[in-house]
């Protein structure tokens, strides 16, 4: 079947605070999107990208588009309704509703190329799906709601949620759809799939494949790059 990407990329990027949103400020003289794309397509040439846009998106350049067939989508309001968006777009074109989807915040450049082989052989290879994550590292606390400590909670078998998520996109789509019909708010494609009963696999990926999310977080992602490229 069709190997189709989705790369949600219509934030905003609040928590950034900066003039653009985060996907175009540059690393190296590229822009975050321009490098997340790059990665997805060294490692998946061939497949067929979604990409979700701001309607108003001023700053974007489809030079730093290295895929032959690719899509734009508009995004929506929160991130579930651009990746929808961009599962309504695929349907229109794909009748397979077995078709592989990846989706992939456009926020993550750094992913590593033996983390998406990885993750697209397992994800392949599953009736369900799955996602790359990582073991939690540090002690988890959850809060009283009032700036203390109501408990610890049990780290082992805690996971960062991470990207690309693979589902296929029959599944995907119902799984989606269902959630912002009930109203529930999910942040990943697999809290979506989850909720209808079934159990994604956890790819287990690098730590660094941070999400740019913080003013901080942009410096770090530079200097994860240089350190993969050397
Ligand atoms: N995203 C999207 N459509 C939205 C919101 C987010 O396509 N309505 C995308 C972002 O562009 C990003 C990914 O979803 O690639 C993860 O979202 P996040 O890290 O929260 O990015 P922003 O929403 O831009 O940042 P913030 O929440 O700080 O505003
Ligand atoms: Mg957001």
């Amino acid at each position: 079947p069709t190997l189709w990407l989705v790369v949600p990329a219509a934030g905003c990027g609040r928590r950034m605070g900066a003039d653009r949103p985060k996907q175009y400020l540059t690393l190296g003289g590229r822009t975050v999107l321009s490098h997340t794309l790059s990665r997805l397509h060294a490692a998946f040439p061939e497949a067929r990208l979604c990409l979700c846009l701001d309607a108003d998106d001023s700053h974007f350049n489809p030079a730093w588009v290295p895929f032959r067939d690719w899509r734009r989508v508009d995004g929506g309001v929160e991130r579930v309704d651009s990746v929808i968006n961009a599962l309504e777009a695929i349907v229109a074109e794909e009748g397979d509703e077995q078709a592989l989807v990846l989706v992939h915040d456009v926020a993550r450049p750094c992913v590593d190329a033996g983390d998406l082989a990885r993750l697209f052989a397992v994800v392949d290879d599953d009736p369900v799906g799955g996602l790359l994550a990582a073991p939690v590292a540090d002690t988890m606390k959850r809060d009283d709601g009032a700036g203390r400590v109501a408990r610890t909670e049990d780290r082992a078998g805690m996971w960062h949620a991470l990207t690309p998520q693979g589902f296929r996109l029959g599944v995907l789509r119902r799984a989606l759809t269902r959630v912002r019909a009930e109203g529930v708010t999910v942040t990943d494609e697999a809290s979506a799939v989850e909720a209808l009963g079934l159990a994604p696999r956890l790819v287990p990926g690098r730590r660094d494949n941070l999400k740019i999310t913080h003013p901080e977080d942009l410096a770090l992602a530079g200097r994860i790059l240089a350190a993969q490229a050397s």
